[in-house]
């Protein structure tokens, strides 16, 4: 592939920049400084801009720990979204996120270049699993969490259909306004709705694990990083 190219799909320059860097002989292949912008490379190659290396990326995977008050969505007019809180490098490479998560929910989301693996992770027949702390105005009976956890009616609204929910774990702690909630699933607003149903309501909601992966702690709210290889790996083969 050519280097330009290269430079482009790891999401460190555009093909322009990459013209210039090599111009001043920032950009490096196996030790030698690149000649050309339009030099072949592979993948197997060491490849440095101004010396470090450039990782070759197929596809990018992010985790990200989306804040409160940021939407979930590559275009929101007149919102800020998950990819506005990426480096202009990133931004230009069509990172989407997988699913979604409300304005108001926090944690846990990936952010993607691979719509197949995407599509395969979010098709209601793989269940993958969802983790979500939550908080609840009032504590949750043993009922409550009996009817949540057998599915539940949720009634049709001006927004979306109503449906019975799949049978799903809810962990309440000892005070029981504070639990978790472990979904198979990923309707518009459910858990709000399922807390709706047993006349309750989410104060604060935030996903803390997905398809296996768990929220890097290291993580402030806004902040990203790339998922390392295993957590890749744990994806593909739930998508299997
Ligand atoms: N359920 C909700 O109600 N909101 C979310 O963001 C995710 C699950």
């Amino acid at each position: 592939m050519r280097l330009d190219k290269y430079m482009t799909a790891a999401g460190v320059l555009t093909r322009r920049e990459c013209a210039a860097a090599v111009k001043q002989g920032r950009i490096t292949v196996d030790g030698l400084p690149a000649p050309r912008a339009d030099i072949h490379v592979s993948p197997a190659q060491h490849v440095c801009l101004d010396g470090t290396e450039v990782v070759y990326r197929e596809n990018t995977y992010l985790m990200m720990h989306k804040p409160d008050g940021i939407v979930s969505a590559t275009d929101a007019p007149g919102e800020r979204t998950v990819l506005d809180l990426l480096p202009e490098q990133l931004r230009r490479l069509h990172l989407f996120p997988c699913g979604r998560l409300d304005k108001s929910t926090t944690g846990l989301i990936l952010l993607m270049t691979d719509g197949v693996l995407s599509h395969r992770l979010l098709a209601p027949r793989r269940h993958v699993e969802k983790v979500y702390r939550f908080t609840v105005k009032f504590p949750l009976s043993d009922e409550d969490v009996g009817q949540l956890e057998n599915g539940i009616r949720i009634d049709a609204d001006s927004h979306a259909e109503g449906f019975v929910t799949a049978p799903c774990r809810v962990i309440p702690e000892a005070d029981r306004t504070h639990g978790a909630i472990v979904l198979t699933e990923g309707k518009y607003h459910q858990i709000k709705r399922m807390m709706e149903a047993v006349h309750n309501q989410i104060t604060t909601l935030q996903r803390i694990s997905f398809c296996g992966i768990s929220l890097d702690p290291a993580l402030k709210p806004g902040e990203w990083r790339y998922l390392t290889e295993e957590e890749e790996a744990i994806l593909r083969a739930a998508a299997q």
